[in-house]
């Protein structure tokens, strides 16, 4: 749905947009600015192109980050925000057309019906393709088995990322062959892709290794794996398995960082639905003051880095911790606090 009553985007700069995914998502500034300048810059252009001397051009993004750093919060929360139409879909439940699954059409189709079917609002609309390191070419040598959820989806997205006349189904899923198709131009519509591309980082360490043989040594690319993204370049990605023109319509290149002791901490007790604020809020309803002692919280962090799932593994952690406790709601009085010693038991 499009929402109205939100900011209004317009006058909002990119430091403000900013702002607003500051109040979900903790640390990731660069993907936050560059999110922002993006989603500034695309209603400069869908809405005051008229006073604009040279046809500015769309810059699709991709957003590269290990799994749990907030890729698709990142792209959840600012949907809150836009004013435009704003779909998110899964690029594995993509396939070439004519196989089962979804045609990637039904991209368009999605967007469409976040737009109640206005086509020019639709025209406008901002598409975020998760999980885009999952149709990675499958195999070196495609001929050997069509590779009809890899290469052949990625072909297929060409189309629809270049700016291009798309005749779109109206309904996603059954197809009618008697169903009018409608068309869409899709020239000004603004893609974001994510993806954790696990595996990555090797494929960039072994290249910059290659490359400093020869030359300097001291060139300082002492980098430790956490680093490593940041010196990601579109053949890191290619050898991944995007294709090259798929790599050449998303020109901005972002990544998450993977998140330390301080951010993890700061995501279990700050955003506004932080882990920890809903299970008190859980307790609450049954009248119990539910609390955690510094050490909990701290032991908490320590427990989630070791399972390397990003922020995910804090929920997995809590989950395991509160468990009982919830279970048993009925027997706790008043209140209840969680110490390091409590989680100790339950990880012995
Ligand atoms: N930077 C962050 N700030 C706040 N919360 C975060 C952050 N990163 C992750 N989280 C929390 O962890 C959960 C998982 O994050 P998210 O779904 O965005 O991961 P992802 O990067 O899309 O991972 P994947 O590659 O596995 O899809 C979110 O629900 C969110 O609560
Ligand atoms: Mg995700």
């Amino acid at each position: 749905m499009i929402k109205t009553n939100k900011l209004n985007t317009n006058s909002s700069s990119p430091r403000e947009i900013k702002y607003f995914l500051d109040k979900y998502v903790i640390g990731q500034e660069d993907a936050k600015k560059t999110i922002s300048v993006a989603v500034y810059n695309h209603y400069k252009r869908i809405y005051y192109s008229y006073k604009a001397k040279v046809e500015i051009d769309k810059s699709n993004i991709l957003m590269i980050g290990d799994t749990g750093t907030g890729k698709t919060l990142i792209a959840k929360s600012i949907s809150k925000f836009l004013n435009v139409p704003f779909t998110i879909v899964d690029a594995t439940s993509l396939t070439e057309a004519g196989y089962v699954g979804e045609d990637v059409e039904s991209i368009l189709t999605k967007l469409l019906q976040s737009a109640n079917y206005n086509i020019a609002l639709a025209e406008k609309g901002i598409v975020f393709i998760d999980e885009i390191d999952k149709i990675s070419r499958k195999n070196d040598n495609p001929s050997i088995t069509r590779d009809v959820s890899g290469e052949g989806v990625q072909q297929a997205l060409l189309k629809i990322l270049e700016g291009s006349i798309v005749n779109v189904p109206p309904n996603v899923g059954r197809k009618h062959p008697e169903q009018k198709l409608i068309k869409l131009n899709t020239k000004n519509i603004l893609f974001i892709a994510g993806g954790a591309f696990e595996g990555l980082k090797n494929i960039i360490s072994n290249r910059l290794n290659l490359s400093t043989i020869g030359f300097k040594k001291n060139v300082s690319l002492d980098v430790d794996g956490k680093d490593l993204l940041n010196f990601v370049s579109s053949h890191d990605i290619k050898k991944f398995g995007l294709i090259p023109e798929l790599i050449g319509r998303l020109p901005i290149i972002t990544n998450l960082n993977s998140l330390e002791r301080e951010s993890l901490k700061r995501i279990l007790l700050e955003p506004n639905n932080s882990i920890i604020k809903q299970y008190k809020e859980l307790f609450l309803l049954d009248k119990i003051k539910l609390k955690f002692t510094d050490s909990a919280i701290d032991l908490i962090v320590y427990k989630a880095i070791k399972l390397s799932l990003g922020a995910r593994g804090l929920k997995t952690i809590c989950e395991k911790i509160m468990k009982d406790y919830m279970f048993n709601i009925d027997l706790i009085k008043e209140s209840l606090i969680i110490d390091k010693f409590d989680i100790k038991l339950k990880f012995k």
